[in-house]
């Protein structure tokens, strides 16, 4: 299977896993991303079924309408459920490094928000120590050029995504060269910089279970 295939797979599996939850009221969380978009494409064969939506991002707000899935305002919703989501990168702990689609703000507050978080990835996301993929940091956009000082202070290389407004109007700095061996504490010292919005790091708020893709078949972590 190559990495598309993949994707599809653990879609179909988080369509499958939560199906037996849905109830006439429930509202899905749903993340970003090209693994998120196969996602809602497999849950709107379920429409009806559930209640409807709460977004992480306007692009999958869009593909949920298209579908004719009903989509809430996070303030409009008192309870969500299950969160689905893809991830750039995930390690055994469950720790993620997400935002390659620069929606991490959103992901984060939908993640904080459910009951439980459900990553769906394939196997090329998979690694022992996070850092590779480099970290998505959404800054307040006068902020930029003091934000990334700061990270070069804890040893990060930031590199301005040129270009990229986030649906909350912010700029993002993916700081390269950072091997992260404590997500937690990493994650807690970008967060406390003066400009950060957030960052890309959901380790404090790990994932719950892990869908992930490999050649011989969807393993189901926890
Ligand atoms: C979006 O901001 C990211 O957090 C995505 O979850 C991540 O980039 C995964 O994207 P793909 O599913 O396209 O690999």
């Amino acid at each position: 299977m190559n990495q598309d295939q993949l994707k599809q797979a653990v879609a179909r599996a988080a369509v499958d896993y939560i199906q037996p939850k849905l109830e006439s009221d429930s509202i899905v969380g749903v993340g970003t991303g090209s693994t998120a978009n196969y996602f809602i494409d497999y849950l709107a064969e379920y429409k009806g079924h559930f209640d409807g939506a709460v977004a992480s991002s306007e692009a999958s707000a869009e593909r949920l309408r298209q579908h004719g899935i009903p989509v809430y305002d996070l303030n409009a919703v008192d309870h969500i459920g299950v969160y689905v989501d893809g991830a750039d990168e995930a390690n055994p702990q469950l720790h993620l490094i997400k935002g390659g689609g620069a929606a991490l703000t959103r992901e984060k507050i939908v993640a904080a928000v459910a009951d439980e978080f459900i990553c769906i990835a394939d196997e090329s996301k998979w690694v022992e120590t996070l850092g590779n993929f480099p970290l998505p940091v959404e800054v307040i956009p006068m902020a930029r050029s003091h934000v990334a000082r700061e990270l070069v202070k804890l040893g990060g290389d930031p590199v301005y995504r040129q270009g990229v407004v986030t649906d909350n109007g912010n700029a993002i700095l993916d700081v390269h060269n950072l091997r992260i061996h404590d997500p937690e504490a990493t994650e807690m010292a970008i967060n406390q910089i003066v400009g950060v919005v957030t960052n890309g790091l959901f380790a404090q708020r790990a994932a719950d279970v892990l869908l992930l893709g490999r050649a011989s078949g969807v393993d189901t972590l926890h």
